[in-house]
């Protein structure tokens, strides 16, 4: 299967999910994360806002605040297929933009620079047991990590993780990876 055809699978698994199967895996996602050393370690963990049909990270990011690590979260630049991080502190900081999507409005939050950031949790469709993994198209997190030096794991179902995925040369594989039943790597 070439990408477009894993992108329309990944979807699929995410929209096959009932409300509880998904609330169920999407708490055991985070409290393997929670529980991890990276996590543990990192002061500044960048983190998408979720739409309805992926991981729900609000319960990540209000435990970052309670624990007193910063979350820094991204706004697309569509034109060059961008990504620029920024401080939440309150998720009234967040403004509407296209399709819907929920980002940080950049009049009420400062920018985070990249090399503040020590963990991203990279969001993504479907992943390989070697990292590689297939986004939702746009090659947004492939341009920011390609000179971002801190940490990267992504969050995935055991149905989302594959043995081998096609990829290019711009393609940037996480260095973890954690399902509902822990690690992968
Ligand atoms: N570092 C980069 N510099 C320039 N273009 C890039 C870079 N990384 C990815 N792209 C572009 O982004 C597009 C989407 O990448 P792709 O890996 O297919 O999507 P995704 O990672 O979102 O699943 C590619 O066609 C590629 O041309
Ligand atoms: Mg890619």
């Amino acid at each position: 299967m070439d990408k477009v055809q894993l992108r329309a699978r990944g979807k699929q698994i995410m929209a096959s999910l009932s409300k509880d199967e998904k609330g169920l895996i999407e708490q055991k996602l985070a409290d393997q994360l929670l529980q991890s050393e990276i996590y543990k370690e990192a002061d500044t963990i960048g983190i998408t806002i979720s739409q309805k049909n992926e991981w729900n990270t609000s319960p990540i990011i209000e435990k970052s605040w309670q624990l007193g690590k910063t979350a820094a979260v991204p706004k697309c630049d569509p034109g060059p297929r961008h990504l620029h991080f920024y401080q939440l502190d309150d998720f009234n900081q967040l403004e509407t933009v296209f399709y819907g999507l929920q980002e940080p409005n950049p009049n009420l939050c400062e920018p985070k620079k990249k090399s503040a950031i020590d963990l991203i949790i990279v969001p993504g469709l479907l992943f390989d047991t070697r990292g590689y993994r297939i986004g939702y198209g746009g090659g947004y997190y492939d341009r920011f990590l390609s000179d971002y030096q801190g940490k990267t794991v992504a969050l995935a179902s055991n149905a989302q993780v594959v043995e081998a995925l096609p990829h290019e040369a711009f393609d940037i594989p996480v260095d973890h990876l954690i399902t509902e039943d822990g690690f992968v790597f």
